[in-house]
């Protein structure tokens, strides 16, 4: 209930400025969703879904990425998307050959990157 209180008023916050270039709501939602659902995979070793739900995660950070090339200030937040990427990809091979445990430690590196990039651009 207060998760929704706080979408509600960021996106009041967020229609103000709201512009070609916005970061979506609904983009992090699915990341969050993802995020979740991949977490989830790898501890079941269920190979097939946690790989794809890596694989949506690297098209969604790929449009992450996207917007924060478009907006021209924020080198540090493409470079948070890159990285997010890249952990996606990597736990895809991490999965394919079996290593579940480099697939969670590189799922733990993917879920503090969300973390850091909020610290600097995610307004309260
Ligand atoms: C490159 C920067 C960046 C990365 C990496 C990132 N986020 Fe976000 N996220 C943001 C920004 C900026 C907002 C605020 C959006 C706005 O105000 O339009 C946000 C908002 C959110 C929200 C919605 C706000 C809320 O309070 O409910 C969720 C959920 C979220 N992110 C989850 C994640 C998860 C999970 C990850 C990692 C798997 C992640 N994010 C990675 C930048 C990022």
């Amino acid at each position: 209930m207060r998760k929704v209180i706080t979408i509600a008023t960021l996106m009041v916050a967020a229609g103000a400025a709201r512009g070609a270039a916005e970061l979506g709501m609904e983009l992090m939602q699915n990341i969050e969703d993802s995020n979740r659902s991949l977490a989830s995979n790898i501890a079941l070793h269920d190979g097939k879904a946690a790989i794809a739900d890596a694989k949506d995660l690297d098209g969604l950070f790929a449009e992450v990425e996207t917007h924060f090339t478009q907006r021209g200030d924020a080198a540090n937040a493409v470079e948070l998307s890159k990285k997010s990427r890249s952990l996606a990809t990597r736990i895809v091979s991490a999965v394919s050959s079996g290593d579940f445990s480099a697939a969670t430690d590189a799922a733990t590196d993917l879920s503090r990157t969300c973390r850091t990039c909020h610290t600097f651009y995610k307004k309260e």
